[in-house]
């Protein structure tokens, strides 16, 4: 049964284009859903032109009602009745309720090696301490931040003029090949970590 794939995004969503791509042709998951935080997010723009069902919920006139936005978040998510969610660019922290629901079928991309640099600013943290490698993480969403199961990683090695920006631009093609090849072994239901 090929799966059915929602993803969440918050900007212009360049991964969610590389998940989508991936999908394409013989895939045991396909997009069934785009969803965004900001109506304005240029992913939505190329998730339509991709013939892909788009959707927003604005977060912002929900102020700190957070469990109001997550109930309208989850109803546009329900309508699509993915098998799995993929977090892409997505910046809203869910909270822990609404992660207990979409648990072992939602999963996130993040710009660091986890453990490390849990939250913003990942770039310039991994810079700051002098280190000399860097990286990209997928890992399943649970109620702790950036902290659920690994399901892969990619790294690259920190060059002496890199900036936040520059490190920033050279990890997105290595994100666009490791979320692909793990959404696929995911829906083949294999956890097994990718390294890249
Ligand atoms: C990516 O670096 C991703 O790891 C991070 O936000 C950035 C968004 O990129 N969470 P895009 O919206 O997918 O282009």
């Amino acid at each position: 049964m090929t799966k059915r794939v929602a993803i969440l995004i918050s900007g212009g969503g360049s991964n969610m284009v590389a998940l989508a791509r991936s999908m394409e042709g013989a895939h045991p998951a396909k997009p069934v859903l785009v969803l965004s935080n900001d109506p304005k997010a240029g992913g939505l723009a190329k998730a339509h032109d991709m013939g892909i069902a788009t959707a927003s919920v604005d977060h912002r006139p929900f102020g700190k009602d957070r469990a109001a936005f997550e109930a309208a978040l989850d109803s546009a998510l329900q309508k699509a009745s993915p098998d799995i969610v993929c977090l892409a660019g997505f910046m809203r922290i869910l909270t822990p309720e609404f992660t207990r629901q979409w648990e072992g079928r939602m999963l996130n991309i993040h710009p660091s090696l986890l453990p490390k640099y849990k939250g913003l600013h990942t770039h310039a943290r991994a810079l700051e301490a002098g280190d000399t490698e860097h990286g990209c993480t997928v890992h399943e969403v649970t109620a702790a931040l950036d902290d659920g199961p690994i399901l892969g990683q990619a790294r690259l090695t920190i060059n002496a003029d890199d900036t936040p920006d520059r490190l920033a631009a050279r990890l997105l093609p290595l994100e666009h090949r490791l979320y692909p090849a793990v959404l696929r072994r995911f829906a083949e239901g294999d956890k097994t970590p990718v390294f890249i």
